[in-house]
């Protein structure tokens, strides 16, 4: 069947209302990843790099492209994220802070049809892989938009507030940027 946006929210909210539904919601992401082009064709992004589809208490979707000359700076949720991906890779950088600095642990690289689920203390820098654009639909476990969190500085690994403005300016060229 092909995918509505409609049916994919409706969906989601009824697996966010069960326990613990972690699981269930990676099934779901699973199942719907099953038809990328379908996904990717009745969802319009326009201008935007990313659109949130919808929100409520219980959860955050989010449908996500990234490119791969730019790397998004590193950054928290808070929360659970279920990364599915549609098209392309979705590179994710991956760090922990100590003491107060940033620390590289592994570089994953989530390719179409592939789900990674970060934990509330996932912090991550994203790029596309290879040459094209990545494409992927993201299910955050909480309202990411009304949570407070963090980006962190590049060098430093200091705490920066997580705005679109701020989130933008601290994007690095994917040229020359080793992780
Ligand atoms: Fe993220």
């Amino acid at each position: 069947m092909s995918f509505s946006k409609e049916m994919y929210i409706q969906a989601a909210c009824e697996v966010a209302k069960i326990p613990q539904p972690t699981k269930a919601l990676r099934k779901l992401l699973e199942e719907t990843l099953a038809d990328p082009g379908s996904v990717i064709g009745a969802i319009s992004l326009g201008d935007e790099e990313e659109i949130m589809l919808y929100e409520d208490d219980s959860l955050s979707l989010w449908f996500c492209r990234f490119n791969p000359d730019v790397v998004m700076p590193p950054h928290e949720h808070k929360m659970t994220v279920h990364i599915g991906v549609l098209s392309g890779g979705e590179k994710n950088i991956m760090y922990r802070r100590e003491n107060n600095e940033l620390k590289h642990i592994k570089t994953k690289v989530v390719h179409s049809g592939e789900i990674l689920t970060l934990g509330p203390d996932g912090i991550h820098a994203v790029t596309a892989d290879g040459d094209k654009p990545s494409y992927a639909l993201h299910i955050y476990e909480e309202p990411l938009m009304q949570v407070k969190r963090s980006l962190f500085d590049w060098d430093s690994g200091e705490k920066v507030e997580f705005t679109m403005e701020n989130f933008y300016a601290m994007t690095r060229p994917s040229d020359g940027f080793a992780a």
